[in-house]
């Protein structure tokens, strides 16, 4: 099957049944399977909470917010946040997540990251975009990183960052639990730095976990700023 942006992004995530599975396989606390993937979204979390503490801010733009996997650091972080997401569904479950979190003031608007027509520049002091640029294609996300760049004078993004070590590591999961190997819209370190250095500089890298995703979070300042 050939990764299609339209089809395994953008549409996909906008069903009640597809957000309710993605949400267990990240937050469930049950079911073995879904133990490395509950181990890579504690490690995220761990990266943004650590690089948000550096980054000056009371507001931010929490998109895409999924089902809400970084509420609990938005709260204790007491950061006034706006939750978007292309999809109503994803954005139902995050609204529960926040809520449970204790995050206060928080909104949910349903946004596409590709146009931001209506946030003002400068909107919010920080954007945060985890585990989306790996599933857009080059040309989309430079259209994206444009726009988080004039929203916010901070943004912390996410890539899916190729190498052997992956390529292998995707081909022995696919033989061992089935489903694709698809290469998604990984990017090297370097590919990635060439698409953010026209909007950004970059302040930090940091690896989710080497051995078992392939996201590299940059922390980034926006030229414009
Ligand atoms: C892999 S999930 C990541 C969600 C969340 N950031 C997390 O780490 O759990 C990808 C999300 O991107 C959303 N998405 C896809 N295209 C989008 C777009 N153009 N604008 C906003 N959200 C989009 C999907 O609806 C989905 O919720």
């Amino acid at each position: 099957m050939n990764y299609d942006y339209e089809r395994n992004t953008r549409k996909f995530y906008q069903n009640d049944e597809t957000a309710q599975r993605y949400h267990a396989m990240f937050m469930s606390p049950k079911g073995w399977r879904n133990f490395p993937s509950r181990v890579v979204a504690r490690r995220e979390c761990r990266a943004i909470e650590d690089l948000l503490t550096r980054v000056p801010h009371r507001t931010a733009l929490d998109l895409p917010a999924g089902t809400g996997k970084l509420a609990a650091i938005f709260a204790a972080l007491g950061t006034r946040v706006v939750a978007s997401d292309i999809s109503a569904s994803m954005l139902k479950l995050a609204e529960a997540e926040y809520t449970r979190a204790g995050c206060e003031g928080a909104t949910f608007r349903v946004e596409d990251a590709t146009d931001l027509a209506n946030f003002h520049d400068d909107s919010f002091d920080v954007v945060v975009c985890l585990r989306l640029m790996h599933r857009v294609p080059s040309a989309l996300r430079k259209r994206m990183l444009g726009e988080f760049s004039r929203v916010a004078p901070y943004t912390i993004v996410s890539f899916g960052i190729e190498n052997g070590f992956h390529r292998a590591r995707r081909g022995v999961r696919a033989a061992v639990f089935g489903g694709g190997r698809d290469a998604l819209c990984f990017c090297s370190v370097a590919q990635a730095c060439a698409e953010l250095s026209p909007e950004f500089d970059v302040l930090s890298r940091v690896w989710i976990a080497p051995a078992l995703s392939q996201e590299m979070v940059f922390l980034l300042r926006s030229k414009a700023c």
